[in-house]
């Protein structure tokens, strides 16, 4: 088994100006972009953490609990949460600022599975991780849940045609 590493040591902040192209006719940025970035990151992330090339097994789960409007600095940070043999969960959050208001905001939070690959694709080892402050510790703790739940949606059929 490898040794384990601190989860703070994938984590990642991006942050960007949302500006009117990224934005519907709301004047708020589309969730297909919040979903890109949050792709993203979460490459960047399990990269650092795998040592390795990555691929996006599955978007866990995104809620989207507030708009982001043209104008306003948008935040999106990660770490990697848990980790299977050769799976990592990383936990995404995106936030916005307002620089007016100073109000800053959790905009949507995101759980994604990103897997490390060799050269042909083939999964590979990765190690495990561990929690050093509270919130790290209550991500980690709540981690067998979420894998559960991921488990159970893979083995409920998912082929309809
Ligand atoms: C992800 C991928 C590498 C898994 O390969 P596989 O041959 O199914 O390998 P395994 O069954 O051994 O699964 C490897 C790990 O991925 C996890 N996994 C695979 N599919 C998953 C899914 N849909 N959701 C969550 N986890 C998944 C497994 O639980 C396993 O985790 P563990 O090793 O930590 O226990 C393969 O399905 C793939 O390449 N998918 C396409 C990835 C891609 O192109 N992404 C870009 C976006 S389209």
């Amino acid at each position: 088994m490898l040794e384990a590493v601190p989860m703070s040591h994938s984590r990642t902040v991006q942050t960007r100006l949302v500006l009117p192209p990224d934005t519907n006719h709301m004047n708020s940025i589309f969730g297909g972009k919040v979903l890109a970035y949050i792709d993203e990151i979460a490459a960047i992330i399990s990269m650092k953490h795998a040592k390795m090339e990555t691929v996006t097994a599955s978007f866990d789960s995104v809620d989207f609990f507030s708009p982001i409007r043209s104008g306003e600095i948008m935040e999106v940070e990660g770490l990697v949460s848990a980790t299977g043999r050769t799976s990592m969960e990383v936990y995404i959050r995106v936030s916005s600022l307002n620089i007016e208001t100073k109000e800053r905001k959790l905009t949507t939070e995101s759980f994604v599975t990103m897997v490390a690959v060799d050269g042909e694709g083939k999964p590979q080892l990765v190690a495990p991780v561990y929690a050093e402050t509270e919130e790290e510790k209550r991500l980690f703790e709540s981690s067998p849940q979420r894998r559960a739940h991921r488990k159970a949606k893979r083995e409920m059929p998912h082929s309809f045609f």
